[in-house]
């Protein structure tokens, strides 16, 4: 069995979000490549990115096409894929950068999907994590929360507002949620 976490949860939604006909994915920051293989499918052909070799090494054990690089610098197809997702990952990059990019390499009419975190950072916020807390905590336990070891980790430095602000800018018309297991997504359409 597949683990499972608060990042796998958005897998579904995910999934649900793939363009019908789409012949080619990108999952940028892709860790061991769980999501690259679920899309498989749904997608004719995925690739996963990620600059961790240990994450890529585990991946290439398991399955599916991947690179080894850093997201902003990789030589990446422009207007190259149907459909582009991101879990748990913008925030070890330049954020405006990762938004960017991502946008570039989508096609006209491909779909963007980013699953992130955000810092708290007023009072709102806190008030959401702390309401979310006892939830949270009783979900990982009871689904046995757990992940590949090794995972490259960080916290996150934006708040929830300067995420949705820069967001809003960098593609217009996009959809926020947050979600209540602490993860925010962004659901986006690249005008035809
Ligand atoms: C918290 S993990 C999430 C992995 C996976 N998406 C998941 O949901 O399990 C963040 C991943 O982003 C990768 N990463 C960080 N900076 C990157 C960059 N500049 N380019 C590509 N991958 C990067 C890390 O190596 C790590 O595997």
């Amino acid at each position: 069995m597949p683990y499972w976490n608060t990042n796998v949860a958005r897998h579904r939604d995910i999934l649900r979000a793939v363009p019908a006909q789409c012949a080619a994915a990108l999952d940028v920051g892709c860790g061991d490549g769980l999501l690259v293989r679920k899309l498989t499918g749904p997608a004719r052909h995925v690739t996963g990115i990620d600059k961790s070799p240990e994450m890529i090494a585990r991946a290439r054990e398991l399955g599916g096409t991947f690179i080894e690089a850093d997201f902003l610098t990789a030589d990446l197809p422009v207007e190259g894929y149907d459909f582009v997702c991101s879990v748990a990952t913008v925030h070890h990059l330049d954020y405006e950068a990762a938004l960017s990019r991502m946008r570039d390499l989508l096609r006209p009419g491909g779909r963007l999907v980013v699953v992130g975190l955000a810092r708290e950072a007023s009072v709102a916020d806190w008030a959401v994590t702390i309401a979310a807390a006892p939830i949270v905590r009783t979900v990982k336990v009871v689904r046995r929360a757990s992940g590949p070891e090794g995972m490259p980790a960080m916290p996150p430095q934006m708040s929830d507002a300067e995420v949705r602000s820069t967001a809003a800018r960098l593609l217009p018309g996009v959809r926020y949620r947050r979600h209540v297991l602490r993860r925010y997504s962004l659901t986006w359409e690249k005008p035809g």
